[in-house]
């Protein structure tokens, strides 16, 4: 696939234009389905997540990406369904190779290479311009991945759909997957005083069954911490995930009231290693 200032084309023929906010659209022929997250939710994401509340997770993701693609020349790094950008950016910041001259430059060797994709356009306006390094494509996970076979070091994935076969295809053998999953404890009080939904009880042992072929466990990073939170930004982690969509803000507003008060943050970041065999 070639690249202009405008656009993509293919070895088909096919062009497509890049979008004024920056982004690609790259969905396949059965178009979109479902609009992913809306302007609202990704504004209550973003005031979350700049309020530090899950920067352990974001910790966590940089410690496996250093550990996995370190040593790789121009590492490319796959965030699906990767929302603002908040994570992608943290894990291609901290694979860049320091600059001599203290300088800021954007390609030059060992630059490590990120691309975002997601199914919400709103959320590709942001993920374009969250880094330079970073491209955002408006793709819908479970049709497929637009990019060739065994092309990425590393494919993160943080409370985002998950598509195996197609991860295990596009990461080189011996590449990494890291999957975020909420832990049973997560967002608790919150979760239950709010009716958000409940993250699946054995979500973890399912992850590992599902990606049974093609992938080899590897280490579990937990991030387990309680912090006190205003009441502002208890109403935006109600609202800026699934449960946005059939919870409404004034009455998460009445549950949340106007004290500071804390929240559990237990997440579960899973590794695994995409096997050397077919
Ligand atoms: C809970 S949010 C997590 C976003 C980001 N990973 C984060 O943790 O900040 C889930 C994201 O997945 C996107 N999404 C939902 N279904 C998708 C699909 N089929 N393909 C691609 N993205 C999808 C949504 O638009 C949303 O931004």
């Amino acid at each position: 696939m070639g690249s202009t200032d405008t656009g993509v084309e293919c070895g088909g023929g096919h062009s497509f234009d890049r979008a004024r906010g920056g982004h690609l659209t790259l969905l396949g022929s059965r178009g979109r389905r479902f609009p992913g997250d809306s302007a609202e939710q990704l504004a209550a994401r973003e005031r979350v997540l700049s309020h530090g509340l899950f920067d352990g997770v974001a910790d966590a993701l940089v410690g496996v990406a250093t550990d996995a693609v370190g040593v790789a020349e121009r590492p490319v790094v796959l965030d699906a369904g990767a929302g603002t950008g908040f994570y992608l950016d943290r894990v291609i910041g901290a694979l860049r190779p320091p600059s001599p001259a203290g300088g800021d430059a954007t390609d030059g060797p060992g630059e490590p290479l990120g691309i975002g994709t997601e199914l919400s356009v709103a959320a590709a306006r942001r993920l374009a311009r969250v880094n330079p390094l970073v491209t955002a494509l408006v793709v819908d996970t479970w049709d497929g991945l637009p990019l060739v076979d065994e092309c990425v070091d590393l494919v993160q994935v943080v409370f985002a759909p998950r598509n195996p076969s197609e991860f295990a295809r596009v990461l080189r053998k011996g590449g990494t997957l890291v999957v975020a999953v909420p832990g049973p404890g997560h967002l608790e009080p919150l979760r239950t005083q709010a009716g958000m939904l409940a993250p699946a009880a054995d979500k973890a042992e399912r992850l590992d069954t599902h990606l049974a072929a093609g992938f080899e466990p590897g280490p579990v990073r937990v991030v387990d911490v309680t912090a006190t939170v205003p009441a502002a930004i208890a109403a935006d982690l109600a609202l800026m995930g699934p449960s946005g969509v059939h919870l409404d803000r004034a009455g998460v507003e009445q549950v949340v009231g106007t004290v500071d008060s804390p929240v559990r943050v237990h997440v579960e970041v899973r590794s695994f290693r995409r096997s050397l065999q077919e």
